[in-house]
């Protein structure tokens, strides 16, 4: 059964339209043929990290340059906060979407940008919209926060996210200098060309049950711009997916794990040795989910490319020097390109 207008479906919340779903909306409805929970994939082997070892253990860095230029991403384990508090990071963002709808909807996102709460952000008629709500917020630097897309309820909310990206910064740190150590260069090679106060952002993804969820995708295919993206998994119910070898294999949760990725910007800085993966979110036909990634990426307007010493005859250089910013990323994504391809030699 679907429903032809889709007024409906531009306007509500995709929580809204969950609650009161007799026919799925035409715009959600992806194309292909596939059904994308036929046949469910086997859990994919992604590496564990342990980020506590990365500046002592040889083995450890070395385990870490193999998980990302195999998969692009890692489990990452021991990497200083707590489980209690990973619950309650978690918590805030369950009660923000539990909310009455006239609540969440005083932080909505205003109609052409990304930041503060809303559903898909629509760039073109024909563009399939993703099944979820997201929260959309600038974290990092602090003067660059709209402070007002921040939710007053839950009342801790503030406090527990602003605790949360101190936490993710160091993590970030130690992960940048670990990725350019692995590779033998100066430990501060990546993240000079990133600079330790780049703009930083956290979406809460809110995925609600959805009764067809063959024919939905939580997030369409992609790869995220990001240089790193540090992913705090919902506890119980699973759903992303990466693309390796050309299949879909699942990430699966691994207790009081981050999953980081690396994003088309370290994959730019590397000259391709590590890379970005693609990835999409499958729906949940009774369970809904909750995941909050948080973006670490170049300052909108400066010029990243790959490192000198990573060009050489051997290995020419792959990428030319860009900028990277989110509404060229955008543009080509929302037409279901890639948009690392446009930054190809
Ligand atoms: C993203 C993303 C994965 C997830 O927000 O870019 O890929 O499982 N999220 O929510
Ligand atoms: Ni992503």
């Amino acid at each position: 059964m679907v429903e032809s207008g889709n007024h409906d479906s531009m306007n509500k919340q995709v929580q809204e339209i969950a609650a009161d779903c007799h026919q799925l909306p035409q715009r959600f409805i992806h194309k292909e043929d596939k059904e994308y929970n036929a046949g469910a994939s086997s859990p994919a082997e992604i590496p564990v990290i342990d980020v506590s070892l990365l500046t002592s253990s040889p083995l450890e860095l070395h385990k870490l340059k193999s998980a990302v230029t195999t998969w692009g991403c890692f489990q990452a384990i021991n990497h200083g906060i707590e489980s209690s508090f990973l619950e309650k990071v978690r918590e805030i963002g369950k009660l923000f979407f539990q909310l009455p709808a006239e609540e969440k909807k005083k932080y909505l996102r205003e109609e052409d940008d990304v930041e503060g709460y809303g559903n898909d952000m629509v760039l073109s008629d024909d563009q399939v919209l993703d099944w979820t709500d997201r929260l959309y917020l600038t974290v990092l630097p602090k003067d660059q926060r709209k402070i007002q897309f921040w939710p007053q309820k839950p009342t801790n909310f503030r406090e527990v996210l602003d605790e949360y990206i101190s936490n993710i910064e160091l993590i970030y740190e130690v992960v940048l200098k670990a990725l350019a150590r692995s590779l033998n260069l100066e430990e501060d090679c990546f993240l000079n060309q990133f600079g330790t106060t780049a703009t930083k952002s956290a979406r809460f993804n809110y995925y609600p049950p959805c009764p067809w969820p063959e024919k939905v995708l939580g997030v369409k295919p992609h790869a995220d711009s990001s240089a790193i993206t540090v992913l705090l998994q919902d506890k119980e119910v699973e759903g992303l997916q990466l693309l390796k070898d050309d299949q879909w294999v699942g990430v699966p949760i691994v207790p009081d794990a981050l999953t980081i990725n690396v994003g088309d910007q370290i994959e730019i800085v590397s000259n391709g040795i590590f890379k970005s993966p693609v990835h999409r979110v499958l729906v949940n036909s009774k369970k809904d989910r909750m995941t909050l990634a948080v973006f670490c990426p170049v300052l909108s307007d400066q010029v990243i490319g790959p490192v000198d010493s990573l060009i050489t005859d051997e290995t020419p250089r792959l990428y030319k020097n860009v900028t990277y910013s989110l509404d060229f990323f955008f543009k080509i994504y929302q037409q279901g390109g890639r948009p690392i391809d446009a930054c190809k030699i």
